[in-house]
């Protein structure tokens, strides 16, 4: 059996026939060129022929990761290596692991704090691990260009010097973070100080973390994992996993719940809000606290990006549930996607929480979290423009280029500040991140408003054919990257350089 086909291949030029054709309605043959033997190959690969197993939702109980904490030990080691992971019930399935089992551990550290953590490359192609939102030095920030080989070892250490928040890491090998963070190889990085500490937020067994991704399986019950041209708008999958458990379930209390939660799917965006629950209270963003609780009736969340929110299930008796879903979202793309799953728009049920206990704490939130110093715009010294578009080929790009791990597309002063446009040429939205900072948005053209806006961002929506414009201020010398964060769309070009010098 075939299943373990870790290697899948891809034809560029045949996504971009029926990418273009897509998006124009022009006519897809004329683009297809000598490589259509490999292109109707792969287009036999429609996932009709995936019979899909069947899960039952809500009977496995979500699974929280184990923490390693700095607070406890002075080094830790990964190894991105091959795993078996019964994901559903007792059902063994191949996965990639950083310690043996889904899901990776939790890193929870404080601000001041030194992180050390060997690294390890067990898989059979060089890759290399990403601290997304951490502003680390450049050798340690894992730019696809500093990818280790085989059984090679790399070595991080850093000050962790932000203050807190919800951040994560993966791999990010040029060309294959998708199919690697598919398998796999992704978890949550926690920041704590004595600022957040002091607001006696919801935590221990009231703190949950919940990384959202979508997959597939086959009727084995293996994950899949295959690009077909109808997948170059990014993998969809029909089965929501939290934690690594698909369509879990957990008992809670009814009081409040903080909940960090990661969308470290694909491509999926992701439209929250909890049935049988009115609203809820958004805390925090990518890079921290917001200054003030902000209430919310659902939220939008785009791949990379995390929300840190508090859920009150005080109104909720024992025996009550509440599901926490996807509202659907379909202002994201107008592009068609792989017909077999649940498209861009789609609504879906992701995790419930059942309440099994009574809990008399009803502390309430402070209404003050934090102090965000607003970056003036009259600090900018520059403005550059920063487009995605789709060129001939029907390749994603920035600027118009695809990605070359060695070109530096923009050199940036060192100390600087500056404003980046960030146009969306395209019906389709992308999540823009930046590799080394973390930015503020200042004004976007779109109808749609988001709350998540007001704080600190490493990762924005920018909705289709929208222009956002944030501002950066650049404090790190050295080459990082930014991205489109689909993961199809930054594998397969929508990434770029710049210098900070
Ligand atoms: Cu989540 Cu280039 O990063
Ligand atoms: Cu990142
Ligand atoms: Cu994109």
């Amino acid at each position: 059996m075939n299943r373990r086909n870790f290697l899948y291949s891809f034809s560029f030029s045949a996504a971009a026939a029926i990418l273009s054709g897509c998006e124009k309605g022009s006519d897809k043959s004329a683009k297809l060129d000598k490589k259509s033997t490999q292109t109707q190959e792969i287009a036999q690969e429609t996932p009709k022929n995936i019979q899909r197993n069947k899960f039952e939702p809500f009977t496995q109980e979500l699974k929280i990761p184990k923490e390693i904490d700095f607070e406890h030990i002075a080094k830790a080691k990964f190894n991105a290596q091959k795993s078996l992971s019964a994901l559903y019930k007792e059902k063994e399935t191949d996965v990639l692991t950083f310690q043996g089992d889904l899901p990776n551990p939790t890193i929870r550290i404080k601000k001041g704090d030194d992180f050390e953590l060997d690294f390890t490359n067990s898989l059979e192609k060089p890759t290399i691990i990403h601290w997304h939102g951490l502003l680390v030095p450049e050798t340690m920030d894992g730019h696809p260009k500093d990818a280790i080989a085989t059984n090679m070892v790399k070595e991080y250490r850093y000050r962790v010097d932000q203050s807190a928040g919800t951040f994560w890491y993966h791999t990010h090998p040029h060309g294959r973070t998708g199919e690697e963070i598919y398998y796999g190889l992704a978890g949550l990085y926690i920041v704590e100080d004595d600022n957040e500490k002091a607001l006696n937020l919801p935590s221990g067994e009231f703190e949950l973390p919940l990384i959202i991704q979508d997959r597939r399986f086959d009727k084995e019950g293996d994950l899949v994992y295959k690009e077909t041209l109808q997948d170059n708008v990014g993998v969809l999958g029909d089965v929501v996993m939290v934690n690594s458990t698909p369509h879990p379930y957990k008992s809670v209390k009814n009081r409040k719940y903080r909940l960090r939660i990661l969308n470290a799917s694909s491509a999926r965006i992701y439209k929250l809000a909890f049935e049988g629950i009115e609203e809820f209270t958004l805390i925090g963003t990518d890079g921290g606290l917001l200054e003030e609780p902000v209430t919310v009736k659902d939220i939008l969340i785009a791949v990379a990006e995390r929300i840190d929110i508090i859920v009150d299930f005080k109104d909720k008796k024992v025996g009550d549930s509440v599901m926490l879903k996807t509202l659907g979202f379909k202002e994201g793309s107008t592009f068609g996607t792989n017909s077999a799953y649940p498209g861009f728009g789609a609504k879906m049920d992701i995790m419930k929480f059942q309440i099994t206990e009574l809990s008399d704490d009803t502390a309430a939130l402070p209404a003050k979290l934090t102090t965000i110093h607003r970056i003036k715009e009259s600090d900018a010294t520059k403005s550059r423009t920063i487009t995605m578009e789709v060129i001939k080929g029907g390749i994603w790009t920035l600027n118009k280029k695809p990605y070359d791990m060695h070109r530096v597309d923009e050199r940036v002063k060192l100390g600087s500040t500056e404003i980046w446009v960030l146009k969306n040429s395209v019906h389709m939205a992308h999540p823009f991140h930046m590799h080394g900072v973390q930015f503020q948005v200042l004004e976007r053209t779109g109808k749609i408003e988001f709350p998540t806006d007001k704080g600190w961002k490493d990762t924005v929506l920018v909705m289709p054919t929208e222009t956002v414009r944030i501002i950066v201020k650049f404090t790190i010398p050295g080459m990082f990257v930014h991205h489109c964060h689909i993961l199809e769309h930054e594998d397969h070009s929508m990434m770029a350089n710049f210098l900070v010098e």
